[in-house]
């Protein structure tokens, strides 16, 4: 404000010396001379004027008035790309090299003209930007090929594809399953090893991944499928990840001309995941030379071979029944690489499934209830429709309704937290069997 001031004022003597100069030469000189003074006089002011604008434009002020630092190079830096390249080449190395580096030495501008919450907007930017460019950087550096004596560590590989999380889970949620933990383990091993090779370019065509899971119900096939999905996507062999749960019913059709379109639809959905198949048996009846349950096991083998590096099939039933069908057909038995067998879990790992269950819904049993809850899983064990872990988990919801019931049978009572959480015998055993 104090410096425009004597600017102002200069200005207007000079205007007024020039008008009283041109009043005397109006009274002196003939018109011929008047107009030629005239016109040089206009011809100076404008002249002037330009290159007054001109100067202030560019001067130190105005440019860090408008943001620029000419000092950090930010002059050079914040120029039309176009044009950078142009004068690229006449910029001395000096300034390209202080302009590269400019904009996070930049002094951050007064706080008094900064918007309300810029200051966050800015470091959150400039906090994405930085995280982009490492990120950037390790995906170039991870794709750049190797040079023969250098070396990797598995541990690094695992904690770059970020599945160490996943088997920690498969190892803490999941109880007992020893062989298949191990089988999970081996396949993942194999990927990252895979992995590992790619990066010293050793080719390799990609593993067979289609597999089988054998056991009985509630056994952990579906849960454990859902891993290897995810397994699979970290590790980069597939691209979505998800798993499309299928039985029979949903690929194969009643009719003439029903299978096909039905089995491309599912296989459809499945692109870019897990294609988990349910009883998968039931896809061949023997017994039923019409059936058409082998025109989509035709489909499935052709797409199996074909799609082999966007989806994986994992088939799922009992052992035996998955057995006789591999028997039947051995176009399908050759193509899985990989048999999973879930067995039947022992009393203790049941009540062990059971306390996670319980542990992750703030419920626990009782001491007398531990005791109750194993005998009557081992009756529960030897009959017919016994779904392991599924029972387990349909015991508790029961016992958590009994619970619930004998508390609120006697309303007038102060009930604890820990009552809310603990289970008696009377919860957990039917009244019959009391
Ligand atoms: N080893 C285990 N530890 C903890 N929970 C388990 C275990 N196995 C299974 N479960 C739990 O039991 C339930 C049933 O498991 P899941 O659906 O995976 O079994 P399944 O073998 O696919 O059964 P089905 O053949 O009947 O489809 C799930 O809630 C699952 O989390
Ligand atoms: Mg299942």
């Amino acid at each position: 404000m104090w410096g425009t001031r004597p600017r102002h004022s200069g200005l207007g003597i000079l205007l007024l010396g020039v008008t009283a100069a041109l009043l005397m030469a109006w009274l002196r000189l003939s018109h011929v001379l008047f107009g030629i003074v005239a016109g040089f006089t206009a011809a100076s002011l404008a002249v002037f004027a330009i290159t007054r604008n001109g100067w202030r434009q560019t001067s130190p002020q105005s440019l860090t008035s408008r943001g620029i630092f000419p000092d950090s190079g930010q002059a050079f830096g914040g120029m039309d790309p176009g044009l950078r390249r142009e004068i690229g080449p006449i910029i001395p190395a000096a300034v390209t090299r202080r302009t590269s580096g400019a904009r996070t030495r930049r002094p951050a501008p007064s706080p008094a003209w900064r918007p309300e919450g810029a200051a966050a907007a800015t470091a959150r930017a400039t906090a994405a930007a930085t995280a982009r460019a490492t990120r950037g950087g390790q995906t170039r550096r991870r794709n750049e090929t190797l040079q023969p004596d250098a070396t990797i560590t598995l541990s690094g590989e695992r904690l770059a594809a970020g599945i160490d999380g996943l088997f920690a889970s498969l190892d803490s949620e999941l109880i007992g399953l020893v062989p298949v933990k191990k089988k999970v383990e081996e396949i993942g091993s194999l990927l990252l090893v895979d992995r590992a090779r790619q990066r010293f370019g050793l080719s390799a065509s990609r593993p067979n991944l289609h597999m089988c899971f054998t056991g009985a119900p509630g056994t952990g096939k579906t849960t454990v499928a859902l891993m290897m999905a995810d397994l699979l996507h970290r590790l980069g062999y597939l691209e979505k990840g998800h798993l499309v749960h299928a039985m029979r019913d949903d690929l194969v059709g009643e009719y003439i001309g029903h299978t096909a379109p039905k089995t491309k639809q599912v296989l459809g959905r499945a692109m870019g995941g897990v294609l988990f198949i349910d009883e998968a048996y039931t896809l061949y009846r023997a017994e039923d030379s019409k059936d058409y349950g082998q025109e989509c096991l035709d489909i499935l083998m052709q797409v199996m071979e074909n799609e082999r590096d966007k989806l994986v099939v994992i088939l799922a039933g009992y052992k035996d029944r998955m057995d006789h069908f591999f028997e039947c057909n051995p176009g399908m038995s050759s193509r899985i690489a990989h048999h999973l067998d879930f067995a039947e879990y022992e009393v203790g790992e049941l009540l062990a499934i059971g306390g996670l269950m319980l542990d992750r819904s703030s419920y626990y049993l009782s001491a007398e209830a531990v005791a109750a809850f194993r005998d009557h899983l081992a009756l529960r064990m030897k009959e017919p429709r016994f779904a392991n872990a599924r029972s387990v988990r349909n015991e508790l919801e029961s016992a958590r309704l009994r619970h619930a019931y004998r508390l609120a049978a006697d309303p007038e009572r102060h009930w604890s937290k820990d009552d809310l959480m603990r289970l008696e015998p009377p919860d957990i055993l039917p009244a019959r069997d009391r």
